[in-house]
Protein backbone atom coordinates (compact mmCIF):
# COMPACT_ATOMS: atom_id res chain seq x y z
CA UNK A 1 0.00 0.00 0.00
CA UNK A 2 1.60 3.44 -0.80
CA UNK A 3 0.71 6.80 0.28
CA UNK A 4 -0.50 8.85 -2.51
CA UNK A 5 0.66 12.93 -3.13
CA UNK A 6 -3.35 13.67 -2.72
CA UNK A 7 -5.00 14.21 0.69
CA UNK A 8 -8.77 14.02 1.16
CA UNK A 9 -10.17 16.99 3.39
CA UNK A 10 -13.20 16.34 5.29
CA UNK A 11 -15.28 19.69 6.24
CA UNK A 12 -18.77 19.68 7.95
CA UNK A 13 -21.06 22.36 7.73
CA UNK A 14 -21.39 23.23 11.78
CA UNK A 15 -18.40 25.65 11.26
CA UNK A 16 -15.88 22.71 12.63
CA UNK A 17 -12.36 23.06 11.64
CA UNK A 18 -11.78 20.23 8.38
CA UNK A 19 -9.87 17.31 8.85
CA UNK A 20 -7.12 15.59 6.69
CA UNK A 21 -7.07 12.40 5.28
CA UNK A 22 -4.50 10.17 3.78
CA UNK A 23 -5.16 8.62 0.45
CA UNK A 24 -3.10 5.06 -0.32
CA UNK A 25 -2.78 3.96 -3.90
CA UNK A 26 -3.01 0.27 -5.07
CA UNK A 27 -1.02 -1.22 -7.94
CA UNK A 28 -4.57 -1.03 -10.21
CA UNK A 29 -7.31 0.21 -9.00
CA UNK A 30 -9.47 3.06 -7.14
CA UNK A 31 -7.47 5.04 -4.58
CA UNK A 32 -8.86 4.36 -1.22
CA UNK A 33 -9.57 7.33 1.80
CA UNK A 34 -8.32 6.12 5.36
CA UNK A 35 -10.73 6.94 7.79
CA UNK A 36 -9.56 4.92 10.39
CA UNK A 37 -8.80 7.83 12.60
CA UNK A 38 -12.17 9.13 11.82
CA UNK A 39 -14.11 9.17 15.02
CA UNK A 40 -11.37 10.02 17.10
CA UNK A 41 -11.00 13.33 15.17
CA UNK A 42 -14.83 14.17 14.69
CA UNK A 43 -16.86 11.69 16.69
CA UNK A 44 -18.52 10.45 13.47
CA UNK A 45 -18.45 6.90 11.58
CA UNK A 46 -19.01 6.67 7.85
CA UNK A 47 -22.57 4.56 7.09
CA UNK A 48 -21.76 2.54 4.06
CA UNK A 49 -24.12 -0.57 4.50
CA UNK A 50 -23.85 -3.21 1.84
CA UNK A 51 -19.71 -2.19 1.65
CA UNK A 52 -20.47 -0.37 -1.94
CA UNK A 53 -17.98 2.15 -1.52
CA UNK A 54 -15.51 0.42 1.48
CA UNK A 55 -12.27 -1.16 1.19
CA UNK A 56 -12.36 -3.86 4.03
CA UNK A 57 -8.66 -4.62 3.97
CA UNK A 58 -5.66 -4.34 1.40
CA UNK A 59 -5.30 -7.64 -0.51
CA UNK A 60 -2.68 -8.40 -3.65
CA UNK A 61 -4.75 -11.80 -4.78
CA UNK A 62 -7.44 -11.08 -6.71
CA UNK A 63 -8.42 -8.11 -8.74
CA UNK A 64 -11.75 -7.47 -10.83
CA UNK A 65 -12.27 -4.18 -13.37
CA UNK A 66 -16.22 -4.01 -13.25
CA UNK A 67 -16.20 -1.78 -15.85
CA UNK A 68 -13.87 -3.54 -18.19
CA UNK A 69 -15.09 -6.98 -17.36
CA UNK A 70 -11.50 -7.93 -16.01
CA UNK A 71 -10.89 -11.00 -13.70
CA UNK A 72 -6.69 -11.16 -12.73
CA UNK A 73 -5.33 -13.92 -10.00
CA UNK A 74 -1.51 -12.87 -8.48
CA UNK A 75 -2.47 -9.96 -11.77
CA UNK A 76 -2.90 -12.89 -14.57
CA UNK A 77 -6.16 -12.90 -16.47
CA UNK A 78 -8.64 -15.89 -16.06
CA UNK A 79 -8.67 -16.50 -19.75
CA UNK A 80 -5.05 -17.44 -19.72
CA UNK A 81 -5.32 -18.91 -16.69
CA UNK A 82 -8.49 -20.99 -18.05
CA UNK A 83 -6.61 -21.54 -21.24
CA UNK A 84 -2.98 -22.55 -20.23
CA UNK A 85 -3.48 -23.93 -16.67
CA UNK A 86 -4.98 -26.32 -14.50
CA UNK A 87 -6.50 -26.27 -10.96
CA UNK A 88 -3.73 -27.40 -9.03
CA UNK A 89 -1.70 -24.95 -10.97
CA UNK A 90 -4.32 -21.69 -10.09
CA UNK A 91 -4.67 -23.33 -6.51
CA UNK A 92 -0.91 -22.88 -6.24
CA UNK A 93 -0.76 -19.46 -7.38
CA UNK A 94 -3.36 -18.26 -5.44
CA UNK A 95 -1.60 -19.50 -2.35
CA UNK A 96 1.65 -18.66 -3.18
CA UNK A 97 1.61 -15.50 -5.35
CA UNK A 98 3.21 -17.37 -8.75
CA UNK A 99 2.80 -19.95 -10.83
CA UNK A 100 4.45 -23.28 -9.94
CA UNK A 101 7.82 -24.71 -12.00
CA UNK A 102 7.75 -28.55 -12.72
CA UNK A 103 9.48 -29.38 -9.58
CA UNK A 104 6.48 -27.11 -7.31
CA UNK A 105 4.00 -28.49 -9.38
CA UNK A 106 4.93 -32.25 -8.82
CA UNK A 107 5.20 -31.29 -5.19
CA UNK A 108 1.74 -29.86 -4.46
CA UNK A 109 -0.02 -32.11 -6.82
CA UNK A 110 1.49 -34.91 -4.54
CA UNK A 111 0.90 -32.60 -1.07
CA UNK A 112 -3.12 -32.50 -1.73
CA UNK A 113 -3.06 -36.34 -3.52
CA UNK A 114 -2.06 -37.36 0.20
CA UNK A 115 -4.61 -35.45 2.02
CA UNK A 116 -7.53 -36.74 0.47
CA UNK A 117 -8.56 -39.20 2.69
CA UNK A 118 -11.08 -38.27 5.69
CA UNK A 119 -11.28 -39.47 8.74
CA UNK A 120 -12.77 -42.64 8.90
CA UNK A 121 -15.38 -41.77 11.50
CA UNK A 122 -16.72 -38.56 9.69
CA UNK A 123 -18.78 -41.36 8.13
CA UNK A 124 -20.46 -41.55 11.35
CA UNK A 125 -21.11 -38.17 11.30
CA UNK A 126 -22.24 -37.87 8.12
CA UNK A 127 -25.08 -40.85 8.99
CA UNK A 128 -26.52 -38.57 11.58
CA UNK A 129 -28.43 -35.92 8.65
CA UNK A 130 -31.08 -36.81 6.73
CA UNK A 131 -30.56 -38.26 3.48
CA UNK A 132 -32.74 -36.00 1.64
CA UNK A 133 -30.85 -32.73 3.21
CA UNK A 134 -29.79 -29.86 0.99
CA UNK A 135 -26.31 -30.94 0.33
CA UNK A 136 -25.24 -27.33 1.34
CA UNK A 137 -26.56 -28.03 4.63
CA UNK A 138 -24.24 -31.06 4.73
CA UNK A 139 -21.44 -29.62 3.75
CA UNK A 140 -21.52 -26.85 6.33
CA UNK A 141 -21.84 -29.20 9.37
CA UNK A 142 -19.01 -31.37 7.76
CA UNK A 143 -16.34 -28.43 7.19
CA UNK A 144 -17.53 -27.21 10.85
CA UNK A 145 -16.64 -30.53 12.13
CA UNK A 146 -13.65 -30.96 10.51
CA UNK A 147 -12.16 -28.83 13.90
CA UNK A 148 -13.16 -31.41 15.78
CA UNK A 149 -11.41 -34.28 13.59
CA UNK A 150 -8.35 -32.19 12.51
CA UNK A 151 -7.86 -30.45 16.10
CA UNK A 152 -3.86 -30.85 15.31
CA UNK A 153 -3.79 -28.37 12.95
CA UNK A 154 -6.12 -25.59 14.48
CA UNK A 155 -3.19 -23.65 16.12
CA UNK A 156 -3.16 -20.06 14.45
CA UNK A 157 -0.03 -18.99 15.49
CA UNK A 158 1.39 -22.24 14.11
CA UNK A 159 2.43 -21.56 10.61
CA UNK A 160 2.76 -25.14 10.40
CA UNK A 161 -0.67 -25.71 11.23
CA UNK A 162 -1.80 -23.07 9.30
CA UNK A 163 -0.19 -24.99 6.03
CA UNK A 164 -1.62 -28.96 7.05
CA UNK A 165 -5.11 -26.86 7.98
CA UNK A 166 -5.43 -25.44 4.35
CA UNK A 167 -4.06 -28.43 2.54
CA UNK A 168 -6.30 -30.82 4.06
CA UNK A 169 -9.35 -28.65 3.45
CA UNK A 170 -7.81 -28.09 -0.20
CA UNK A 171 -7.64 -31.85 -0.28
CA UNK A 172 -10.88 -33.23 1.76
CA UNK A 173 -13.57 -31.06 0.31
CA UNK A 174 -13.70 -32.77 -2.51
CA UNK A 175 -13.90 -36.54 -1.21
CA UNK A 176 -16.75 -34.22 1.43
CA UNK A 177 -18.69 -32.91 -1.13
CA UNK A 178 -18.76 -36.30 -3.44
CA UNK A 179 -19.46 -38.66 0.28
CA UNK A 180 -22.43 -35.80 0.76
CA UNK A 181 -23.37 -36.75 -2.68
CA UNK A 182 -23.38 -40.76 -2.37
CA UNK A 183 -25.31 -40.53 1.16
CA UNK A 184 -28.19 -38.63 -0.43
CA UNK A 185 -28.69 -41.10 -3.13
CA UNK A 186 -28.19 -44.14 -0.40
CA UNK A 187 -24.78 -45.28 -2.92
CA UNK A 188 -21.91 -46.61 -0.88
CA UNK A 189 -18.64 -44.01 -0.84
CA UNK A 190 -16.17 -44.09 -3.00
CA UNK A 191 -12.65 -43.64 -1.54
CA UNK A 192 -10.24 -41.00 -3.71
CA UNK A 193 -7.93 -43.21 -6.45
CA UNK A 194 -4.79 -40.98 -5.86
CA UNK A 195 -3.12 -41.56 -9.39
CA UNK A 196 -6.03 -39.50 -10.92
CA UNK A 197 -5.85 -35.35 -11.00
CA UNK A 198 -7.35 -33.35 -8.44
CA UNK A 199 -10.68 -32.98 -10.49
CA UNK A 200 -10.67 -36.58 -12.25
CA UNK A 201 -10.61 -37.99 -8.75
CA UNK A 202 -13.55 -35.79 -7.60
CA UNK A 203 -15.26 -37.38 -10.77
CA UNK A 204 -14.86 -40.72 -9.99
CA UNK A 205 -15.57 -40.19 -6.75
CA UNK A 206 -19.28 -38.84 -7.47
CA UNK A 207 -19.82 -40.91 -10.22
CA UNK A 208 -18.33 -44.54 -9.62
CA UNK A 209 -19.85 -47.70 -8.03
CA UNK A 210 -18.23 -50.33 -6.24
CA UNK A 211 -19.89 -52.29 -9.23
CA UNK A 212 -18.28 -51.30 -12.35
CA UNK A 213 -14.47 -49.37 -13.41
CA UNK A 214 -15.86 -45.68 -13.76
CA UNK A 215 -13.43 -44.02 -16.85
CA UNK A 216 -13.07 -39.81 -16.35
CA UNK A 217 -14.04 -38.85 -19.53
CA UNK A 218 -11.48 -36.05 -20.86
CA UNK A 219 -13.74 -33.06 -22.00
CA UNK A 220 -16.01 -33.34 -18.99
CA UNK A 221 -12.98 -33.80 -16.66
CA UNK A 222 -11.23 -30.70 -17.99
CA UNK A 223 -14.49 -28.86 -17.94
CA UNK A 224 -14.85 -29.41 -14.52
CA UNK A 225 -11.37 -28.33 -13.80
CA UNK A 226 -12.74 -25.09 -15.71
CA UNK A 227 -15.54 -24.29 -13.31
CA UNK A 228 -13.05 -24.71 -10.46
CA UNK A 229 -10.63 -22.58 -12.06
CA UNK A 230 -13.34 -19.61 -12.51
CA UNK A 231 -14.99 -20.02 -9.05
CA UNK A 232 -11.53 -20.66 -7.06
CA UNK A 233 -11.22 -16.61 -5.87
CA UNK A 234 -13.57 -13.41 -6.40
CA UNK A 235 -11.68 -10.92 -3.95
CA UNK A 236 -13.73 -9.57 -1.30
CA UNK A 237 -16.95 -10.93 -1.78
CA UNK A 238 -19.61 -12.18 0.54
CA UNK A 239 -18.66 -15.57 1.45
CA UNK A 240 -14.96 -14.45 1.34
CA UNK A 241 -15.54 -11.25 3.51
CA UNK A 242 -17.50 -13.56 5.76
CA UNK A 243 -14.35 -15.80 6.49
CA UNK A 244 -12.01 -13.04 7.22
CA UNK A 245 -14.91 -11.08 9.54
CA UNK A 246 -14.97 -14.95 11.04
CA UNK A 247 -11.08 -15.94 11.03
CA UNK A 248 -10.47 -11.97 12.62
CA UNK A 249 -11.77 -13.40 16.30
CA UNK A 250 -8.89 -16.36 15.74
CA UNK A 251 -11.17 -19.02 15.18
CA UNK A 252 -9.59 -21.81 13.43
CA UNK A 253 -9.69 -22.25 9.81
CA UNK A 254 -12.17 -24.94 9.53
CA UNK A 255 -14.94 -23.09 11.54
CA UNK A 256 -14.35 -19.40 9.18
CA UNK A 257 -14.43 -21.98 6.18
CA UNK A 258 -17.77 -23.65 7.33
CA UNK A 259 -19.03 -19.64 7.70
CA UNK A 260 -17.83 -18.88 4.64
CA UNK A 261 -19.75 -22.30 2.86
CA UNK A 262 -22.92 -21.09 4.89
CA UNK A 263 -22.53 -17.72 3.22
CA UNK A 264 -22.19 -19.05 0.06
CA UNK A 265 -25.45 -21.07 0.22
CA UNK A 266 -27.45 -17.82 -0.41
CA UNK A 267 -29.06 -17.86 -4.12
CA UNK A 268 -27.67 -13.80 -3.82
CA UNK A 269 -24.44 -15.68 -4.00
CA UNK A 270 -23.15 -18.81 -5.62
CA UNK A 271 -26.87 -20.58 -4.72
CA UNK A 272 -27.04 -18.77 -7.32
CA UNK A 273 -26.20 -21.02 -10.02
CA UNK A 274 -28.69 -23.71 -8.48
CA UNK A 275 -31.82 -20.84 -8.95
CA UNK A 276 -31.00 -20.31 -11.91
CA UNK A 277 -30.78 -23.87 -13.53
CA UNK A 278 -34.22 -24.64 -11.81
CA UNK A 279 -35.32 -21.06 -13.15
CA UNK A 280 -34.27 -22.28 -16.78
CA UNK A 281 -36.04 -25.38 -16.03
CA UNK A 282 -39.38 -23.63 -14.50
CA UNK A 283 -39.31 -21.29 -18.22
CA UNK A 284 -38.75 -24.94 -20.15
CA UNK A 285 -41.54 -26.56 -18.47
CA UNK A 286 -44.02 -23.23 -19.16
CA UNK A 287 -43.33 -23.21 -22.85
CA UNK A 288 -39.72 -22.41 -23.58
CA UNK A 289 -38.31 -20.36 -25.97
CA UNK A 290 -41.74 -19.47 -27.25
CA UNK A 291 -42.52 -17.63 -23.46
CA UNK A 292 -39.20 -15.80 -22.76
CA UNK A 293 -40.85 -12.28 -23.69
CA UNK A 294 -43.19 -12.97 -21.15
CA UNK A 295 -41.09 -14.02 -18.40
CA UNK A 296 -38.88 -11.13 -19.15
CA UNK A 297 -41.68 -8.93 -18.36
CA UNK A 298 -42.24 -10.38 -14.68
CA UNK A 299 -37.95 -9.91 -14.35
CA UNK A 300 -38.87 -6.41 -15.20
CA UNK A 301 -41.55 -5.88 -12.36
CA UNK A 302 -40.18 -5.17 -9.98
CA UNK A 303 -43.81 -6.28 -7.85
CA UNK A 304 -43.14 -9.60 -9.09
CA UNK A 305 -40.25 -10.56 -7.33
CA UNK A 306 -38.87 -11.94 -10.39
CA UNK A 307 -35.20 -11.57 -10.96
CA UNK A 308 -33.08 -13.21 -13.89
CA UNK A 309 -31.07 -15.62 -12.15
CA UNK A 310 -27.44 -15.61 -13.78
CA UNK A 311 -27.31 -11.91 -14.27
CA UNK A 312 -26.07 -8.98 -12.63
CA UNK A 313 -23.49 -8.18 -10.40
CA UNK A 314 -21.97 -5.82 -7.45
CA UNK A 315 -18.97 -5.26 -8.90
CA UNK A 316 -19.49 -6.04 -12.90
CA UNK A 317 -20.66 -3.62 -15.36
CA UNK A 318 -20.15 -5.24 -17.93
CA UNK A 319 -20.04 -9.01 -19.32
CA UNK A 320 -18.33 -11.36 -16.65
CA UNK A 321 -15.31 -12.57 -17.95
CA UNK A 322 -16.26 -15.98 -16.01
CA UNK A 323 -19.64 -16.09 -18.07
CA UNK A 324 -17.85 -15.99 -21.64
CA UNK A 325 -15.21 -18.97 -20.49
CA UNK A 326 -18.18 -20.76 -18.77
CA UNK A 327 -20.50 -20.12 -22.10
CA UNK A 328 -17.46 -21.70 -23.80
CA UNK A 329 -17.47 -24.58 -22.05
CA UNK A 330 -20.99 -25.06 -22.33
CA UNK A 331 -20.70 -25.27 -25.95
CA UNK A 332 -17.50 -27.76 -25.87
CA UNK A 333 -19.19 -30.05 -23.46
CA UNK A 334 -22.19 -30.53 -24.90
CA UNK A 335 -20.82 -31.12 -28.54
CA UNK A 336 -18.56 -33.50 -26.83
CA UNK A 337 -21.61 -35.54 -25.08
CA UNK A 338 -23.61 -35.27 -28.83
CA UNK A 339 -26.30 -32.45 -26.74
CA UNK A 340 -25.72 -29.49 -29.07
CA UNK A 341 -29.49 -29.72 -29.22
CA UNK A 342 -29.81 -29.13 -25.36
CA UNK A 343 -33.02 -27.25 -24.95
CA UNK A 344 -31.86 -25.65 -21.88
CA UNK A 345 -29.03 -23.83 -23.18
CA UNK A 346 -30.95 -22.53 -26.20
CA UNK A 347 -33.51 -21.14 -24.01
CA UNK A 348 -30.45 -19.44 -22.14
CA UNK A 349 -28.96 -18.15 -25.32
CA UNK A 350 -32.09 -16.72 -26.31
CA UNK A 351 -32.56 -15.15 -22.61
CA UNK A 352 -29.07 -13.34 -23.01
CA UNK A 353 -29.86 -12.35 -26.37
CA UNK A 354 -33.25 -10.66 -25.12
CA UNK A 355 -31.50 -8.83 -22.44
CA UNK A 356 -28.32 -7.44 -23.69
CA UNK A 357 -30.62 -5.28 -26.14
CA UNK A 358 -33.53 -4.86 -23.15
CA UNK A 359 -32.89 -1.01 -22.04
CA UNK A 360 -33.83 -2.75 -18.87
CA UNK A 361 -30.95 -4.37 -18.71
CA UNK A 362 -28.37 -2.01 -20.65
CA UNK A 363 -29.32 0.99 -18.48
CA UNK A 364 -28.69 -0.64 -15.17
CA UNK A 365 -25.42 -2.77 -17.05
CA UNK A 366 -26.85 -6.30 -15.51
CA UNK A 367 -24.94 -8.93 -17.78
CA UNK A 368 -24.72 -12.96 -17.16
CA UNK A 369 -22.83 -13.92 -14.39
CA UNK A 370 -20.66 -16.88 -13.86
CA UNK A 371 -23.53 -18.86 -13.02
CA UNK A 372 -25.26 -18.16 -15.76
CA UNK A 373 -24.05 -21.68 -18.03
CA UNK A 374 -22.24 -23.32 -15.03
CA UNK A 375 -25.49 -24.84 -14.23
CA UNK A 376 -25.96 -26.44 -18.06
CA UNK A 377 -22.45 -27.40 -17.73
CA UNK A 378 -23.14 -29.45 -14.61
CA UNK A 379 -26.60 -30.49 -15.58
CA UNK A 380 -24.73 -32.03 -18.83
CA UNK A 381 -21.94 -33.63 -16.50
CA UNK A 382 -24.59 -35.79 -14.39
CA UNK A 383 -24.10 -33.43 -11.06
CA UNK A 384 -27.92 -32.59 -9.74
CA UNK A 385 -28.65 -29.14 -9.60
CA UNK A 386 -28.64 -29.59 -5.59
CA UNK A 387 -25.18 -30.15 -5.95
CA UNK A 388 -24.26 -27.22 -7.63
CA UNK A 389 -23.32 -24.92 -5.01
CA UNK A 390 -21.71 -27.18 -3.01
CA UNK A 391 -19.02 -27.76 -6.30
CA UNK A 392 -18.71 -23.60 -5.87
CA UNK A 393 -17.50 -24.27 -2.51
CA UNK A 394 -15.07 -26.92 -3.06
CA UNK A 395 -13.31 -24.42 -5.57
CA UNK A 396 -13.74 -21.73 -3.65
CA UNK A 397 -12.11 -22.86 -0.23
CA UNK A 398 -8.49 -22.01 -1.87
CA UNK A 399 -9.20 -18.35 -2.33
CA UNK A 400 -11.12 -18.26 1.02
CA UNK A 401 -7.73 -20.22 2.97
CA UNK A 402 -5.95 -17.56 0.55
CA UNK A 403 -7.54 -14.70 1.35
CA UNK A 404 -7.48 -16.14 5.47
CA UNK A 405 -3.83 -16.70 5.64
CA UNK A 406 -3.03 -13.20 3.93
CA UNK A 407 -5.44 -11.50 6.81
CA UNK A 408 -3.44 -12.95 9.42
CA UNK A 409 -0.31 -12.07 7.85
CA UNK A 410 -1.20 -8.24 7.66
CA UNK A 411 0.54 -6.58 10.63
CA UNK A 412 -2.99 -4.43 10.49
CA UNK A 413 -5.86 -7.30 10.97
CA UNK A 414 -7.96 -6.45 13.74
CA UNK A 415 -10.77 -8.27 14.75
CA UNK A 416 -13.80 -7.02 12.32
CA UNK A 417 -16.09 -4.78 14.30
CA UNK A 418 -18.19 -2.93 12.16
CA UNK A 419 -20.22 0.35 14.18
CA UNK A 420 -23.85 1.30 13.25
CA UNK A 421 -26.53 4.30 13.23
CA UNK A 422 -28.68 3.42 16.47
CA UNK A 423 -32.36 4.60 15.72
CA UNK A 424 -33.77 2.45 18.56
CA UNK A 425 -35.24 3.95 21.42
CA UNK A 426 -33.40 6.40 23.65
CA UNK A 427 -32.61 4.86 27.25
CA UNK A 428 -35.76 4.47 29.59
CA UNK A 429 -37.01 3.16 32.73
CA UNK A 430 -39.26 0.11 33.22
CA UNK A 431 -42.16 1.30 34.52
CA UNK A 432 -43.49 -0.13 37.78
N1 LIG B 1 -32.76 -9.47 -12.58
C1 LIG B 1 -33.53 -8.35 -12.64
N2 LIG B 1 -33.16 -7.17 -12.14
C2 LIG B 1 -31.96 -7.10 -11.54
C3 LIG B 1 -31.12 -8.22 -11.44
C4 LIG B 1 -31.56 -9.44 -11.98
N3 LIG B 1 -30.80 -10.53 -11.93
N4 LIG B 1 -29.97 -7.88 -10.79
C5 LIG B 1 -30.12 -6.58 -10.49
N5 LIG B 1 -31.30 -6.12 -10.95
C6 LIG B 1 -31.78 -4.71 -10.87
C7 LIG B 1 -32.29 -4.37 -9.49
O1 LIG B 1 -33.68 -4.60 -9.38
C8 LIG B 1 -31.92 -2.90 -9.38
O2 LIG B 1 -32.86 -2.17 -10.13
P1 LIG B 1 -33.28 -0.66 -9.64
O3 LIG B 1 -32.01 0.15 -9.70
O4 LIG B 1 -34.31 -0.23 -10.59
O5 LIG B 1 -33.82 -0.81 -8.25
C9 LIG B 1 -30.60 -2.81 -10.13
O6 LIG B 1 -30.64 -3.87 -11.09
C10 LIG B 1 -29.36 -2.97 -9.24
O7 LIG B 1 -29.51 -4.19 -8.50
P2 LIG B 1 -29.08 -4.39 -6.99
O8 LIG B 1 -29.83 -5.54 -6.43
O9 LIG B 1 -29.15 -3.06 -6.29
O10 LIG B 1 -27.55 -4.75 -7.21
P3 LIG B 1 -26.59 -5.44 -6.17
O11 LIG B 1 -25.23 -5.07 -6.57
O12 LIG B 1 -27.01 -5.15 -4.78
O13 LIG B 1 -26.87 -7.01 -6.42
C11 LIG B 1 -26.77 -9.19 -7.31
C12 LIG B 1 -26.06 -7.83 -7.19
C13 LIG B 1 -25.79 -10.20 -7.92
C14 LIG B 1 -27.18 -9.71 -5.92
C15 LIG B 1 -28.01 -9.04 -8.22
O14 LIG B 1 -27.63 -8.60 -9.51
C16 LIG B 1 -28.84 -10.33 -8.31
O15 LIG B 1 -29.68 -10.59 -7.46
N6 LIG B 1 -28.58 -11.19 -9.38
C17 LIG B 1 -29.25 -12.45 -9.46
C18 LIG B 1 -28.54 -13.46 -8.57
C19 LIG B 1 -27.21 -13.91 -9.13
O16 LIG B 1 -27.11 -14.27 -10.30
N7 LIG B 1 -26.18 -13.93 -8.26
C20 LIG B 1 -24.87 -14.44 -8.62
C21 LIG B 1 -23.78 -13.41 -8.54
S1 LIG B 1 -22.28 -14.01 -9.38
C22 LIG B 1 -21.77 -15.36 -8.43
C23 LIG B 1 -21.15 -14.91 -7.15
O17 LIG B 1 -20.07 -14.28 -7.20
O18 LIG B 1 -21.72 -15.20 -6.10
Amino acid sequence: MQLSDKKATLSLSDGSASVEFPVYQGTIGPDVIDIRKLYGQTGMFTYDPGFLATASCESSITYIDGDKGQLLYRGYPIDQLAQNCDFMDVSYLILNGELPNAEQKREFDSLVTNHTMVHEQMQMFLRGFRRDAHPMAVLTGLVGAMSAFYHDSTDITNARHREISAIRLIAKLPTLVAMAYKYSMGQPYIYPQNDLSYTGNFLRMMFATPCEEYKVNDVVERALDRIFILHADHEQNASTSTVRLCGSSGTNPFAAIAAGVACLWGPAHGGANEACLQMLEELQANGGVAKVGEFMEKVKDKNSGVRLMGFGHRVYKNYDPRAKLMQETCKEVLGALGLENDPLFKLAMELERIALEDPYFVDRKLYPNVDFYSGIVQRAIGIPTSMFTAIFALARTVGWIAQWNEMLSDPDYKIGRPRQLYTGHAPRDIAK
